[in-house]
């Protein structure tokens, strides 16, 4: 391992500093954007309830309970539990001019980040890999040859992947921010991911399950899993979610 100063990690964060003296020469980057969604045009859907109650979720509690979760009960969760999930990390809430605000925080409101589940046991939904359509609030059923085992394996085998309702896979659309901030946006996926599964934790807590954040995957098989390329698209984060 070299030493910190000749690792690539430093290497990145140097080249990509903002400073005083250079802020203003900054150019745009020569990246081609795209658009803030991404949608499944020749998949099933299926329409996300919305008949949760926010009072349920007072922050306080939620920020003293969360606790790693990795063992987890048997109940099922429910269509409108998976909709709460996913309303509360990426949901639109409020619309400025062109742009559609959500949940989570982004660097400039780009959203450079997908959201894929790996569902096991949720009510109504037969098991396998969705794509969550945050525009039309609807999942997109990509494959349901793709089950728990398959996301635990490439996990590196941590068995509590396979036992929970669900894994979340998060991954980052490169050119969402790099269109715009250039190698610095690079940074702003990791941080945005941050956010977004944060608050996946916390919304876990909220209906009585809990969550585990997880790191360790091998990258290319996470991606050929969730059929994305690894450049244009792919994985950063993901988060096991069961029942308590
Ligand atoms: C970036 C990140 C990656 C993580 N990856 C894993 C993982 O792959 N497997 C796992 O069991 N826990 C993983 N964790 C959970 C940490 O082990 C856990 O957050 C830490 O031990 C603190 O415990 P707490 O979350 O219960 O407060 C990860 C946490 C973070 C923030």
């Amino acid at each position: 391992m070299p030493e910190l100063q000749h690792t690539l990690a430093v290497e990145y964060l140097k080249k990509t500093i903002f400073d005083r003296a250079t802020i203003k020469n900054h150019s745009r980057p020569e990246i081609a954007g795209e658009d803030h969604y991404k949608t499944y045009p020749e998949v099933e859907k299926i329409p996300l309830p919305v008949d949760w109650s926010l009072q349920e979720a007072r922050i306080l509690p939620l920020l003293q309970k969360r606790r790693s979760l990795r063992r987890y009960a048997c109940r099922q969760l429910t269509l409108n539990d998976l909709a709460f999930l996913l309303w509360a990390t990426q949901g639109i809430t409020a619309r400025v001019g062109a742009h559609f605000l959500r949940t989570s925080p982004s660097a400039g409101a780009l959203y450079p980040i997908e959201t894929y589940m790996v569902i096991n046991s949720v009510e109504n939904l037969q098991a396998g890999l969705y794509h969550f359509a945050v525009r039309q609030f609807e999942l997109e059923k990509i494959s349901c040859d793709i089950n728990g085992q398959d996301a635990a394996h490439a996990c590196l085998d941590q068995d509590f992947v396979a036992k929970g309702n669900l894994m979340f896979f998060w991954t980052a659309r490169l050119r969402r921010s790099m269109a715009k901030y250039g190698e610095r946006g690079f940074r702003y996926l990791f941080l945005d991911a941050g956010h977004v599964c944060q608050a996946a934790m916390l919304a876990a807590e909220a209906i009585g399950c809990g969550g585990c954040p997880v790191g360790a995957f091998y990258d290319e098989e996470v991606n050929k899993l969730l059929g994305v390329d690894g450049e244009n698209e792919t994985v950063l984060y993901a988060a096991s979610i069961g029942s308590k």
